[in-house]
């Protein structure tokens, strides 16, 4: 395959031959790769679009009992699906969860939950996916800025954006009792603006809150200045620490609750 480019810049450009630039064989393959993978990401993207259309008019079409039953049983897809239709989009801090954290951490959430338990899922797609794919709660919701995930579940997903933190659906004010929450930015702002959502949506009642960030956050003093007061504060760390695929920064986990510190402790590496 050849590439060229003709133009005022070419033609300006006395010393450049005009044949076009020829890719070696290795650049040819990994850029055929690249494109392969692409169009299998958006073939992926497409069947769940389609699927979420069907699902979310079932409020308004007369489908039959057995077809509703049938879209409502439709599985979460599982993590590898899931990460394999959603590249990271790293200008919005997207780093994925290796499919073993994912799982791992979705057994011990669920193992604190009831079928009832509210539980929502701040900037943290793979660990709803892998929430949702174990084992489905009706309450789960993921709250999220990236749209794209709008159609893993149209009606559990929750339009986000942490810079207007308590913008928030009416419905879901004061109502959960278990928040996940990863915050696309390692700072004290990010931090005090997550923390404004969490009093939003925090039952008043109870509510577990679990934070992944970078150890840096704790080392630094953050999560001890804006996690203050209870039930937001002090944070206890967690015995889980995420795992992604190649993001170097150290990761660790902090809950609120009595007894944190030993979450995750029986669900070790491949447990
Ligand atoms: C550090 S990633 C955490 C993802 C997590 N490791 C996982 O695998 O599920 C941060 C997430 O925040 C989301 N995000 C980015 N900008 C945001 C914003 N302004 N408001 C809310 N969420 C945002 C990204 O789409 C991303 O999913």
């Amino acid at each position: 395959m050849a590439i060229g480019k003709r133009g005022p810049a070419s033609d300006a450009c006395s010393d450049c031959s005009d044949s076009p630039v020829e890719l070696s064989a290795d650049t040819k393959a990994l850029l055929d790769l690249f494109l392969a993978n692409k169009a299998e990401e958006e073939r992926r993207f497409a069947v769940l679009e389609e699927a979420a259309q069907l699902r979310k008019m079932e409020v308004d079409v007369p489908l039959t009992v057995e077809e509703l039953q049938e879209l409502k049983d439709t599985p979460m897809v599982s993590v590898a699906e899931f990460k394999s239709t959603f590249g990271e989009d790293w200008q919005l801090s997207q780093f994925w969860y290796s499919e073993d954290y994912a799982y791992r951490l979705a057994k011990a959430l669920h193992d604190q939950c009831t079928p009832e338990t509210k539980i929502a899922f701040l900037c943290c797609p793979t660990a709803y996916v892998a929430f949702q794919h174990t084992k489905p709660l009706p309450n789960a919701r993921l709250f999220e800025y990236d749209q794209r995930f709008a159609v893993l579940s149209p009606k559990q997903f929750v339009f986000y954006d942490l810079d207007d933190p308590e913008d928030i659906p009416e419905i879901y004010k004061g109502h959960f009792d278990f928040i996940i929450a990863d915050p696309p930015f390692l700072n004290e702002t990010t931090n005090r603006k997550l923390l404004r959502t969490l009093k939003t949506i925090v039952n008043p009642k109870g509510c577990k809150i679990l934070l992944h960030t970078s150890t840096e956050m704790e080392n630094n003093g953050t999560l001890a200045k804006v996690y203050t007061e209870p039930p937001f504060g002090p944070l206890k760390r967690t015995a889980f620490e995420p795992e992604h695929g190649q993001l170097a920064n150290d990761f660790a986990s902090w809950g609120n609750w009595e007894g944190a510190e030993t979450f995750g402790k029986d669900y070790g590496d491949g447990a």
